[in-house]
């Protein structure tokens, strides 16, 4: 176990530490040293805003569902400690290269508009390997793919496929992306002989740390990236 290294995503920024996807929950993940943040992304009005849920209840003082609303409507909001809900180009401004963002699609129809943001940052000097898409919707991975094949995608599932990891392949994706309730030993043999990363969300608890280790996956999400960073 000792001696290899887990590649580390401040999931939704450091959300144990500040109020998940804003732009404090950036800072908290590169003050700790993340070397990438995880974030999701809804497109409201033609604007990519970096936000969890469906609905607004949970970490905002607003309520109903986010793409019921303008963006100016979501920009009023308290996503936490008086902070707006960031855009995705806020986000990309406020980590400014000093770490990799893995942007997870969440609402339909954004697979383009991230397509062209991403082209807009690299033109600004950033890296194709900067970034890292992911999705638990894989007809819009696959159709970011197609529009940005030289950006690497992530396949998200939540479930023990029968053929192991085949769909991520199948997707041309860089990394399949499991949970840990479900990744096991024959999964993460599958997704590495078919020549995948595996990422492992969502990572908190340090015997889950110990065991990720021991079954050999190569990246996990924490909300405590600290805690990932340590077992170096
Ligand atoms: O991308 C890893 C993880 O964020 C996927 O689940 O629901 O936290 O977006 P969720
Ligand atoms: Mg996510």
């Amino acid at each position: 176990m000792e001696g290899r290294s887990l590649l580390c995503f401040a999931h939704r920024g450091a959300r144990g530490h500040a109020p998940e996807n804003t732009l404090s929950a950036m800072r908290t993940a590169l003050e700790l040293g993340a070397p990438w943040v995880e974030i999701d992304v809804f497109l409201v009005d033609d604007e990519l805003v970096v936000f969890h849920d469906e609905r607004l209840e949970r970490t905002t003082n607003g309520n109903g569902l986010l793409q019921k609303k303008s963006f100016a409507e979501l920009r009023q909001l308290d996503a936490g400690n008086g902070e707006q809900i960031p855009t995705l180009d806020e986000v990309c401004a406020c980590i400014d290269r000093r770490a990799g963002i893995n942007i997870e699609l969440k609402g339909g129809g954004c697979a383009e508009a991230v397509a062209t943001a991403l082209e807009r940052w690299v033109a600004q000097g950033w890296n194709r390997d900067d970034f890292l898409v992911s999705s638990f919707d894989h007809r819009q991975l696959q159709q970011f793919h197609r529009l940005a094949p030289e950006v690497r995608i992530g396949a998200l599932h939540c479930s023990l496929p029968i053929d192991d990891a085949c769909f991520a392949e199948e997707l041309d994706a860089y990394s399949v992306h499991p949970s840990i309730e479900f990744v096991d030993e024959r999964f993460v043999a599958d997704a590495h002989r078919r020549g995948l990363k595996v990422y492992v969300y969502t990572v908190n608890y340090y015997d889950d740390i110990a065991r990720m280790v021991q079954l050999g996956v190569d990246g996990v999400f924490s909300d405590y990236p600290e805690r990932i960073l340590s077992k170096r």
